[in-house]
């Protein structure tokens, strides 16, 4: 059967990925941020997944306000990595798991969460930074090491889904996965966060003190942290920190009990606190 082994969380920071294609992380500003990393590729590459589900949200690239998906579940072949306005990044297509991703949609949907189908989707930084970030570079004649199944939530334009009903998400994902008779090992991401403000007044918003409680929560209590309310977000982490209630997808997806093999939080990365975690399952 397929099993879900581990989670990820991991911030997206599109300087991130230009850092890594302009071969700069070992200037004193990014050295820090990838130094946390090192150890992530370390155990990825043991851990070898077949498939990665991968939680993110799309920033105004496949999707713009003519049409606003609470939940779209990428069901294409493959997704090409996106032009967002200074050329794609150079990294590999993306390749689907397109019977695991049918799977999901069919169960998830009868299990009552309405997700939209993507037959046809293009990625930006929110995904490809992520696969950057922990399976290393990669360049475009080259291939990720792992399938992967896009999740798309909307958390742009308000109203974004609350964190309880992104728990809530990942349980019925964990479901759908544990009934597919493929052997198959998923880790899945939670992307995006942590603390950040990109506009107006609070721009350059970080809090720090808030992020490693909401990372000791996702090891912890993530019962507790699905019960943040949107305001919360918003006063204590900025108005892009609501990108964290992606983290709660990955946590609905693990078991209750979970070990924490890795934590990384470094400030400043841009405008924002990057934030990494590893969970594994105990089973
Ligand atoms: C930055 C962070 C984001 O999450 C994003 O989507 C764009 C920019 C930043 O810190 O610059
Ligand atoms: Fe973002």
């Amino acid at each position: 059967m397929a099993r879900v082994t581990a989670g990820v969380g991991c911030s997206h920071v599109p300087a991130i990925g230009v850092a890594m294609d302009t071969g700069i992380t070992e200037q004193p500003y990014w050295q820090p941020v990838f130094e946390g990393f090192k150890k992530s590729r370390e155990w990825m590459k043991e851990q070898k997944p077949d498939v990665v589900f991968l939680v993110y949200n799309d920033h105004c690239t496949a999707f713009d306000a003519s049409c606003i998906p609470t939940f779209a579940l990428g069901c294409a072949a493959e997704f090409k990595p996106a032009d967002e306005g200074w050329g794609p990044r150079p990294v590999p297509v993306v390749k689907n798991h397109q019977k695991l991703a049918s799977h999901i949609a069919q169960s998830v949907i009868l299990d009552e969460f309405d997700l939209t189908i993507m037959n046809e989707m293009e990625v930006d930084h929110g995904l490809t930074v992520p696969m950057s970030v922990m399976f290393g570079q990669h360049g475009v004649d080259d291939e990720w090491p792992t399938l992967v199944i896009p999740l798309a939530v909307n958390v742009v334009q308000y109203p974004a889904p609350t964190g309880n009903r992104c728990y809530q998400l990942g349980k019925a994902i964990r479901r759908a996965i544990d009934s597919y008779p493929e052997d198959l090992n998923v880790v899945v991401f939670g992307t995006g966060g942590m603390s950040h403000q990109l506009q107006y007044k609070r721009a350059g918003l970080i809090n720090a003190d808030w992020d490693q409680r909401f990372l000791d929560l996702m090891t912890e209590d993530p019962k507790a942290a699905s019960q943040i309310q949107h305001l919360e977000y918003l006063r204590e982490t900025g108005s892009e920190g609501i990108e964290m209630v992606m983290w709660l997808v990955m946590r609905g997806a693990l078991d209750e009990d979970v070990t924490e093999v890795h934590r990384h939080y470094h400030v400043p990365a841009s405008n924002t606190a990057v934030g990494h975690i590893i969970l594994e399952n105990q089973t």
